[in-house]
């Protein structure tokens, strides 16, 4: 029997690729470079399955091309707002993604901006490179405990909570969370978390406030320039969630007026087109979104799809399922 027709829209750790290979008739991207609209369409209409991932895009106009053969993107990363979600259901196709293998990777970056925000670490390196450092002094490049502080996360999901529990057990840190959903009793408890009815209330409170909400309609600049006003002005703000759920205007003139003290972000608007005046902040640390770059995340991320595929051309039930 002819294995299945597989397509990979960018390179996977070698494992996962080598597991491809064996179980189908898969196409790699060997070259590892972004994609077009119009290769996604004939990537749709040859194959049974088309495996995206979060630079991807695939907006109705993609998903709408006629002649599809495919049936199912399996997507590689938890979030799926690249991906039409509506029209991949109105063009009868089957989403599924990875969750939970990537929420103490993309957890630990959190806490990595928060730290680095708080004790201005990419900043000391910068003047450190620069050969500016002129010597301790004990007023030069002072910053703010983190041990003992309070963070405010927004959502608080698989990984708003498994950062909580790091900065709680490992910095004895105060939680206090927004989320539409009260957590279960046990978490609120080990955490000694504290829900907000309010975001505003929430960014009143916290000396370090963490997204980790979905990208939506909903979520989009959900930080904005009313909201940031709230925030205290020693707090920082963390990005690990997406670079919609912030306006990045408002944040870029918050930190440039020292509305707030600083920032961390992981994940940008429009990325890889990070807004220029980012760059020249010295209140900002900018990483590429790294949040799942372990070489065993991104392992585990490829199994989960390997498994969502074998469930599929198995007929059995999907263990990812989006939509
Ligand atoms: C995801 O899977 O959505 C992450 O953003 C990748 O790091």
């Amino acid at each position: 029997m002819n294995k299945p027709k597989v397509f990979i829209t960018r390179r996977w750790t070698e494992s996962v690729e080598a597991k491809l290979r064996d179980l189908y008739d898969v196409t790699l991207n060997e070259t590892d470079r972004p994609l077009t609209a119009d290769e996604f369409k004939a990537a749709l209409q040859n194959y049974d399955a088309v495996c995206p991932t979060v630079c991807d895009s695939f907006p109705a106009d993609v998903l709408n091309v006629e002649n599809k053969r495919c049936k199912i993107l399996a997507n590689f990363g938890v979030g799926y707002n690249h991906i039409d979600i509506q029209a991949a259901k109105a063009n009868n196709l089957i989403v599924t993604n990875t969750p939970n293998v990537l929420t103490q990777s993309t957890a630990d970056i959190a806490m990595t901006l928060l730290l680095m925000t708080a004790r201005r670490g990419a900043e000391g390196d910068r003047l450190v490179r620069a050969k500016q450092w002129t010597g301790w002094c004990p007023t030069s490049m002072l910053s703010s405990n983190v041990t003992g502080a309070t963070l405010g996360l927004i959502g608080f999901g698989r990984i708003g909570q498994a950062m909580a529990r790091k900065a709680h057990h490992g910095f004895d840190m105060n939680i206090v969370y927004f989320s539409p959903n009260s957590a279960d009793e046990y978490v609120i408890q080990d955490l000694k978390a504290k829900r907000c009815d309010t975001i505003e209330e929430l960014l009143k409170t916290a000396d370090f406030v963490s997204l980790h909400c979905p990208a939506g309609e909903s979520t989009k600049h959900l930080i904005n320039a009313q909201s940031l006003k709230f925030m205290k002005s020693t707090a920082h703000l963390i990005n690990t969630a997406r670079g919609d759920v912030v306006d990045s205007q408002a944040l870029i003139d918050a930190l440039r007026t020292r509305q707030i003290a600083g920032a961390g972000l992981d994940v940008y608007e429009n990325e890889p087109n990070i807004h220029d005046d980012f760059l020249e902040l010295e209140n900002v640390t900018l990483l590429p979104h790294l949040g799942s770059a372990t070489l065993e995340t991104r392992t585990a991320m490829g199994e989960k799809v390997l498994a969502n595929l074998a469930a599929y051309f198995a007929g059995e039930n999907l263990p990812d399922l989006v939509q």
